[in-house]
């Protein structure tokens, strides 16, 4: 049986929570690595050709903005009243009312918020970074993984069974024990056959080295990885700097606390990554001062048709006047999840293959906590929690604002039926269920919650999903009848890509697909 990658991504959180989720992400192929470092160089004939744009994104005003500069005569037609798509950020007064109806006004403090969509941006992502740079967007670090934060694992078994306990704790211990198994492995010879003589001791030193072993007795007896119980002094007295003992190996095992280490060592994970300072939609922004003016905004795609000569856009105005454009070439990137209710002229192929993708349940909530107790209390500056908690994924702790008075908590980030159970309720109780999940870890979590902001992408009108999920017989059919263009048709947007989910697919999709309209024009 193929598991859909929904599935797939549900049984890996099932099984091994965030870590195995994200790491069974990167090995689908969901967060390679971004390819492309510069937009097509665009020289040649396009002064005047027409394109229409559907949706004002990323995708689409990575478009507008590229083939603007060469010339082209660019339209824009965006759902929304604003831009970026899913590069969205809520603060004070954001609002968004759900397919299920729940209306909500966001109440945080001024200058506090939440990155409801994207919020971190990998180094690697150069095409996103490209854009950072031109648009003058402050970047600032996001911290993605923290030693000093918390793993609470409720499921499992044992001393460390729903007891919150470091992350530095349980990375020295695993670490320490697995060296001095393999040790004793090396000890008795029974790797002989996979090292050579000087291997052997290189190996030795290595585990020794790696999990800080007794380097006489190659044993694991704890590290001052761990951190302190009882930490040195100043003066000439260097004080107890006692290290606190290790948990036993059981323990380590028997509460599947191991499981969340891996997560954070993929490559698409990895230091450095970076997020806008004072959110995310910054990036949005500068895309939109400089393709704002093409934007015709809160008017809604109803139907495209195309013959040979050109392709015509029919819309609607929230206001109810309708209307259509007319334009050489569309690129088009309203997420397949919406646009396979659309009326499209487009082959049956095409259409076909739309339907070959699923879109991911994922949804975000963000906690206004009156005091930064995380810091304050508990000294974890930034980074994320590790939990099993159903519905709660993993809560995250701000990467700015540091020592100030408020912030604002990440309270879950879930994804697939998970999430869908979570966001089928009302607001007040999304929050209320993520405080109790919280308090389980920091006890000051309900005393110092303010107020809430959740956000559920498969519940947003014009997303219906976080982002596309290929399953592997998609990717290897469908996939690639989309990447090529219908006509005068071509999509763009993160679900063109391997770089699902993340704003860099979106951004090199909408470069790939308008170099593909310039050799053409150029062709001509
Ligand atoms: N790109 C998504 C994230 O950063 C999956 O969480």
């Amino acid at each position: 049986m193929v598991l859909s990658r929904r599935r797939f991504f549900e049984e890996l959180a099932a099984v091994g929570g965030l870590s195995l989720a994200m790491a069974g992400m990167d090995a689908l192929g969901f967060g390679f690595s971004s390819a492309q470092a510069a937009p097509p160089t665009l020289t040649g004939k396009g002064k005047g050709t027409r394109v229409v744009i559907l949706g004002a994104g990323l995708a689409g005003m990575t478009a507008a903005y590229e083939l603007t500069k060469a010339g082209y005569d660019c339209h824009v037609i965006e759902a929304r009243s604003f831009a970026g798509g899913r590069c969205q950020t809520s603060r004070k007064g954001f609002t968004d009312t759900d397919l299920m109806g729940h209306k909500q006004t966001c109440d945080f403090d001024e200058g506090l918020y939440i990155n409801h969509g994207p919020w971190r941006i990998p180094y690697h992502h150069r095409s996103t970074l490209h854009y950072t740079k031109l648009f003058g967007v402050a970047l600032e670090s996001f911290v993605n993984d923290n030693d000093a934060s918390y793993i609470y694992f409720e499921k499992g078994k044992g001393a460390l069974a729903g007891k919150p306990v470091r992350k530095r704790q349980i990375a020295a211990d695993a670490r320490g024990y697995a060296a001095e198994l393999l040790a004793k492995c090396v000890g008795k010879g029974d790797l002989d056959g996979a090292l050579t003589p000087e291997d052997r001791d290189r190996f030795i030193a290595y585990l020794i080295s790696e999990g800080r072993l007794s380097p006489k007795t190659q044993t694991y007896v704890g590290t001052d990885r761990r951190g302190y119980d009882i930490p040195h002094g100043a003066g000439v007295d260097p004080g107890p700097g006692k290290v606190s003992p290790p948990f036993t190996l059981t323990d380590v095992l028997e509460s599947d606390t191991w499981k969340a280490l891996a997560s954070l060592s993929e490559f698409e994970q990895q230091a450095t990554m970076f997020q806008p300072a004072g959110g995310m939609d910054h990036i949005a922004k500068g895309f939109e001062r400089n393709v704002g003016h093409l934007i015709r905004y809160s008017t809604e795609v109803q139907k495209l048709v195309q013959d040979d000569k050109g392709v015509e856009v029919f819309f609607k105005g929230v206001d109810g006047a309708v209307g259509s454009v007319k334009a050489d070439y569309c690129v088009c990137t309203i997420p397949l999840s919406v646009l396979k209710n659309i009326d499209l002229g487009v082959s049956p192929k095409f259409k076909a293959a739309m339907a070959g993708v699923s879109y991911a349940p994922v949804n975000k909530i963000g906690l206004q906590m009156k005091r930064r107790f995380w810091e304050e209390d508990h000294f974890i500056y930034g980074g994320h929690v590790y939990t099993d908690m159903p519905g709660i994924g993993s809560i995250s702790l701000p990467s700015t604002g540091w020592q100030g008075q408020k912030g604002v908590i990440l309270g879950y980030y879930a994804f697939g039926a998970e999430a869908a159970r979570v966001s089928a309720k009302p607001p007040a109780d999304r929050a209320a269920f993520a405080v109790a999940a919280g308090q389980k870890v920091f006890p000051q979590y309900a005393e110092s919650f303010e107020t809430a902001f959740s956000f559920s992408w498969h519940l947003a009108k014009y997303n219906l999903g976080g982002w596309a999920e290929w399953s592997e017989e998609g990717r290897a059919t469908a996939y690639p009848v989309l990447c090529e263009p219908d006509g005068r048709v071509y999509l763009a947007g993160e679900h063109l890509s391997y770089i699902g989910g993340w704003q860099a697919g979106a951004i090199e999709s909408a470069w790939q697909q308008i170099g593909k309209i310039h050799a053409r024009v150029n062709a001509a």
